[in-house]
C-alpha cells in the first residue's frame, strides 16, 4: 500500500526512486519524434531559471521552482492533487493541509540537499503540467529520475505529455546527467506512456522500470 509514509519516506531517500503505479502496457513506440523545443534562458527575480519554449503547440513558460519563487505554493498544491487522486491512501491518516505542509517541508529538505529539480510548464498564465526530478550518481552513472510528472487533466491526449518530456529530458542533459531513469508501479495507466516515449521497460522487478540513453541533442536511443 501506498501511504503518506511511503511517499515521505520516498522523498527522503533519493537512492529510493519514488514510485509511480501503472495499469496498462502498450507496444513500445521507441523515440518517434525529436524535440520540437527551443528554449531562451531567463533569470527572474526569485534566482530561478525560467525559459521560454517555443514548440509546435505555441509558446510556454518552462520554470524552474523553488520555495523563493512566487509559484511555490501553487507548485506544492498541484503536486498534492496530483498525490490525492493518484494516491488518495496517502491522505487517510491525516488532514489535507497537514499534508501538504509536510510535502512542502519534505521538497524544501530535499531541494537543500541538491540535485532536484521542481519543473512548471505554464502557458498564458495556466499550468499545463510540472515534473518532480532529481540526479543520482556522479560521472558516467549520472542519472535523471523522474519522481513526478503530469500534465492538466484537460490537457491530455494531445502531445503535451512528450513534448513536456522531451523538455525535461534537457534539463538533465543540462544537469550532466547520462541516462533518465523512471520507475512505475505495474497498475498505473501511465504505463502506455512511458512505453510510449521511453520503449520496453524492466518488468522484472516489483515495478516496472523505464530507463534510456540521454545524448545532446537527441531523443532517447
Ligand atoms: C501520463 C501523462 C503525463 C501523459 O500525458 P499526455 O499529454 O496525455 O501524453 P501525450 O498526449 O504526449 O501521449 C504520448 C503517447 O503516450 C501514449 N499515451 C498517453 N496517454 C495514454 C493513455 N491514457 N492510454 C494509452 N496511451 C497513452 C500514446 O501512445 C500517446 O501517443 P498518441 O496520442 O500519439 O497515441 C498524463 O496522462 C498524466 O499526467 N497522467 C496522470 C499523472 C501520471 O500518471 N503521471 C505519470 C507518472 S505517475
Amino acid at each position: 500500500m501506498y501511504n503518506k509514509l511511503s511517499i515521505l519516506h520516498n522523498l527522503a531517500n533519493q537512492s529510493t526512486r519514488i514510485r509511480m503505479r501503472t495499469h496498462r502496457a502498450m507496444r513500445m513506440a521507441r523515440g518517434r519524434e525529436r524535440s520540437s523545443c527551443s528554449s531562451r534562458a531567463n533569470e527572474n527575480k526569485e534566482n530561478s531559471v525560467s525559459f521560454e519554449l517555443r514548440t509546435e503547440h505555441g509558446t510556454l513558460e518552462q520554470i524552474a521552482v523553488d520555495p523563493r519563487h512566487r509559484l511555490w505554493d501553487h507548485y506544492v498544491e498541484i503536486v498534492a492533487q496530483y498525490i490525492e487522486t493518484h494516491w488518495p491512501e496517502a491522505l487517510e491518516s491525516t488532514t489535507r493541509s497537514a499534508f501538504r505542509k509536510q510535502y512542502d517541508e519534505e521538497l524544501r529538505r530535499r531541494i537543500d540537499e541538491g540535485g532536484r529539480h521542481l519543473i512548471l510548464w505554464r502557458r498564458h498564465e495556466a499550468t499545463v503540467g510540472f515534473a518532480d526530478a532529481y540526479v543520482t550518481g556522479s560521472g558516467r552513472r549520472k542519472e535523471l529520475n523522474v519522481a513526478e510528472f503530469s500534465v492538466v487533466e484537460s490537457m491530455r491526449r494531445n502531445g503535451w505529455g512528450r513534448l513536456l518530456f522531451q523538455a525535461l529530458l534537457d534539463v538533465g542533459r543540462r544537469a550532466g546527467t547520462h541516462r533518465v531513469v523512471v520507475e512505475v508501479d505495474k497498475p498505473m495507466p501511465s504505463n502506455a506512456f512511458w512505453q510510449a516515449v521511453l520503449g520496453a521497460c524492466d518488468a522484472s522487478g516489483e515495478r516496472n522500470v523505464y530507463s534510456a540513453p540521454l545524448k545532446l541533442g537527441e531523443w532517447p536511443a
